[in-house]
């Protein structure tokens, strides 16, 4: 079924929470219809946006274009082997209801991404991570649909180009196509990864150690850390994790001997975000509606009724103290939409 709406809120669409309207919002049930869809309006000159969970959006601004909604539902078994079995997922499908469907089969690679918000179709986009693990670990093939003609193709896990929060789909490929399916391979014979500290540390509550129990206890964790959108809107990290050069992050150890620090290779290393706007004063600080998180400064709040260009500003003001103090430039790892 193709639906078309004018002037529609966007509401409850994006997890700040944000008022914005699309000039034309257009909902397609199948492939059939999202690709109807994209005949209608590749001749279009209006800008597109495809729309997934809108859990790493930020619209400063109604947005005068056309939004795409592919609510395409549903997975199947592609096909197995003795130790895999690889499962195609619609884009419509909720991330984390889809992860805790491969749990209970116990198909093992997406349980440390348990409770990501969001849309399957959005995870290759920014190769969403979590606790040691990010989804390129897992797929196997990407469906889309080409905006310009309709064309449906595939691409391979290399053809994706994935990257630390990104992928082709950010860069050479930008806005010309909507992502339909994704194919994950998963193994029958889970290793699980229980590397990350905390997720090590929940774990000793539970009698094992198994895919459910490494599901529950990032959700645990999750809860504890991270604001849910339904009570305040959010939309996960706002920052990116800096890589940066030996020689700064040389500078800032003498300073601040107890930085934090992941390496990256032999020239880089990367800081966590949420230490440097801690550093930098701005954990849990609030200025009107907006505000970070108190126990995860990468992470901004909309309080209630703040604006998206408030926000955006908000985040601004974060950076430029950021690259005043440090030296660091932060980049947004949610999508502005204006
Ligand atoms: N830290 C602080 N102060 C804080 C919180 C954290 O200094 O208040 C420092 C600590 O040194 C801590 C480090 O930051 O060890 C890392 O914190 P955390 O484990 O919470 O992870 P993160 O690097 O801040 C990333 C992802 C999250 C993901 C977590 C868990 C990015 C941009 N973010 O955050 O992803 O859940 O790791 O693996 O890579 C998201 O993308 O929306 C998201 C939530």
């Amino acid at each position: 079924m193709i639906i078309i709406e004018e002037c529609y809120s966007l509401k409850s669409y994006n997890t700040f929470g944000l008022p914005a309207r699309a000039r034309f919002f257009a909902e397609a049930g199948t492939v059939e219809d999202l690709r109807t869809i994209v005949n209608v309006f590749c001749n279009d000159p209006k800008p597109k946006l495809i729309l997934g969970g809108g859990s790493n959006l930020l619209f400063t601004d109604d947005f005068d274009g056309v939004v795409i909604f592919p609510d395409l539902k549903g997975n199947e078994i592609i096909s197995q082997t003795p130790d895999d079995v690889y499962v195609k997922a619609y884009a419509g499908e909720n991330w984390d209801n889809f992860v805790a469907y491969c749990v209970s089969q116990n198909w093992g690679g997406l349980e440390n991404l348990s409770l990501i918000p969001g849309n399957v179709g959005a995870c290759p986009i920014q190769n969403i991570g979590a606790y040691g693990v990010e989804a390129k670990d897992c797929i196997d093939k990407v469906d889309v649909i080409n905006l310009k003609n309709g064309e449906i193709r595939q691409f391979t896990n290399a053809e994706c180009k994935f990257g630390y929060r990104d992928s082709i789909f950010k860069r050479e490929a930008k806005d010309q196509y909507i992502v339909t399916a994704v194919t994950f391979k998963l193994s029958k014979h889970p290793v699980c990864q229980t590397k990350y500290a905390d997720v090590n540390e929940e774990l000793k509550k539970f009698p094992e150690v198994n895919l459910a129990s490494i599901r529950q206890a990032i959700i645990n964790i999750r809860e504890r850390k991270l604001p849910a959108p339904e009570k305040f809107g959010n939309a996960g990290s706002f920052f990116k994790n800096p890589v940066v050069s030996m020689n700064i992050f040389n500078n800032i150890k003498a300073e601040y001997p107890n930085v934090p620090s992941y390496p990256v290779n032999e020239h880089n290393i990367k800081i966590p975000a949420a230490w440097l706007i801690q550093t930098c004063g701005w954990k849990g600080k609030r200025e009107g509606n907006v505000g970070t998180h108190e126990t995860q400064p990468l992470v901004i709040i909309n309080y209630g009724g703040a604006t998206g260009s408030e926000i955006f500003g908000f985040a601004q003001k974060i950076q430029q103290s950021v690259l005043s103090q440090m030296g660091i430039e932060l980049e947004m790892e949610v999508n502005i939409i204006s």
